[in-house]
């Protein structure tokens, strides 16, 4: 039997397509493998949005020239890195024989089979970035969670930001076939149900029907079963009280929102091209925190933008202080080439952004800590993911606030929902003992 491996960069809407290329790997006959030393067809499935993403990329590619050697193993590079370099990739690297926007990836088992005729060099495969791509069965690696997009690309320009131009303008799927998703995954076990896009409150703008974010939200809420619905990332810009409000009462939907704030100063949010000033964005949260209780909330944070002085990154470490997520994602900002930020004046040195990165992440530590002290003594309902990774002996699950929480139990528990009393906080989890 041939073995295929998937090495996976980037967001939540790659994992998702990499599922997806697993499961066409699969349906040709190939065995998925994470030994890529053993594999025949090995894809990478990349991402470009900041250039570490690149480089990691350039030196995995080494390690598969030797295995290509040994085994003349297919090599295919997919995701956002292939669709922004296209052609250019397979010159410069020729062990690469198939490069493909993740738009096309349906098309990999042609792709596959001319390469092995022998009568093509490379198969290159870009185009169609502003299309839906067609519906594809996926192969997750949980039993418990599936995830579904909503939309493709974006329409929203933030400066900074490479995704418009590698994932196309923004296209909604149409409701029923989101509705009809969740549904087959709700009857399949699943129980933890995340809709991906890269601004899921837009959901919508583009269908001639009246449905919305919030629609759909509630559409997915009727639908009966035991199960959580998450979604990433709603834009602060587009985040409605009709979402707030279905959100509020559907208690389906995860108590842990993700909302990027990406920096504090107002200066800094428009020059970002974020359409929201400091003060808006703390108002958004406020207004979250009032009408969904106990609601954990999630970020994404860049440093060093250009322009960025020491009064504008107090204005981010001020953000992070009064609204304490749980988690903030933080990166130094990555100039990208195409994007409007990257011809602005006032870039900074790498040595200033390692310096306010540090300072950012130790302030964030410190808040992470105290939104976990908070469940000392509670009792949570918490999905159990199965055995702990760290300790087998364990098991481990996650609240609605998306906490990690790790208590003794029997791992036929996997899958279910159960009550946990909290004894213990620590900063990334929590432990407990299952009471019912
Ligand atoms: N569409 C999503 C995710 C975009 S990429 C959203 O808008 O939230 C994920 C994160 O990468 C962004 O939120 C941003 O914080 C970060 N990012 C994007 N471009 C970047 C760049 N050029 N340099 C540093 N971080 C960047
Ligand atoms: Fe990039 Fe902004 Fe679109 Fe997110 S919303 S993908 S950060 S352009
Ligand atoms: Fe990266 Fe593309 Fe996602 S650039 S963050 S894999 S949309």
């Amino acid at each position: 039997m041939k073995n295929a491996a998937i090495l996976t960069y980037g967001c939540q809407m790659n994992v998702n397509e990499s599922a997806k290329i697993k499961k066409i790997l699969k349906n040709m006959g190939y065995n998925i493998t994470e030994d890529i030393s053993k594999a025949d067809a090995i894809f990478l499935n990349t991402c470009t949005v900041r250039e570490g993403a690149a480089i990691q990329i350039y030196g995995k590619l080494a390690d598969l020239k030797i295995i290509k050697e040994k085994r003349g193993t297919i090599i295919g590079i997919t995701g956002c890195f292939a669709q922004e370099q296209g052609e250019e990739l397979a010159k410069k690297f020729p062990i690469i024989d198939i490069v493909m926007g993740n738009q096309n990836i349906g098309k990999i088992p042609s792709a596959i089979e001319k390469i092995e005729s022998g009568d093509f060099k490379h198969i290159i495969y870009t185009g169609e970035e502003d299309e839906l791509p067609p519906r594809l069965d996926a192969e997750f690696d949980s039993k418990r969670t599936a995830s579904i997009p909503i939309t493709y690309g974006c329409n929203n320009f933030c400066t900074y930001c490479i995704v418009p131009y590698v994932r196309g303008r923004e296209r909604s799927v149409p409701m029923a076939q989101i509705l009809d998703e969740v549904k087959g995954f709700v009857e399949k076990d699943y129980k933890e149900i995340m809709l991906l896009g890269q601004n899921v409150n837009s959901y919508g703008n583009d269908l001639k029907t009246k449905e919305n974010f919030a629609t759909l939200l509630e559409e997915i809420c009727k639908i009966e079963g035991e199960f959580l619905v998450r979604f990433v990332s709603p834009h602060p810009k587009d985040f409605g009280d009709d979402v707030i409000d279905v959100i509020a009462k559907n208690e389906k939907i995860a108590r842990s929102l993700h909302i990027p704030v990406q920096a504090g100063s107002t200066k800094i949010l428009e020059l970002m091209n974020r359409k929201y000033t400091k003060e808006k964005y703390l108002k958004l949260v406020e207004k979250i925190k009032i009408k969904i209780p106990g609601v954990a909330l999630t970020t994404d944070i860049i440093v060093g933008f250009p322009n960025e002085n020491e009064e504008d990154f107090l204005d981010t470490l001020d953000i992070v202080d009064k609204v304490k997520f749980d988690i903030a994602f933080m990166f130094m900002y990555s100039s990208r080439k195409g994007t409007a930020a990257a011809k602005m004046d006032g870039q900074l040195d790498q040595e200033v952004k390692k310096e306010r990165l540090k300072r950012l992440i130790d302030l964030q530590n410190q808040k992470s800590k105290e939104t976990s002290i908070v469940y000392e003594g509670k009792i949570v309902r918490v999905l159990v993911d199965g055995p702990s990774k760290k300790n087998k002996e364990v098991l481990s699950g996650r609240t609605s606030t998306n906490k990690v929480v790790i208590f003794t139990g029997d791992k036929e528990l996997e899958g279910t929902f159960v009550n946990v009393k909290i004894n213990e906080c620590r900063t990334w989890s929590l432990y407990g003992e299952i009471i019912n």
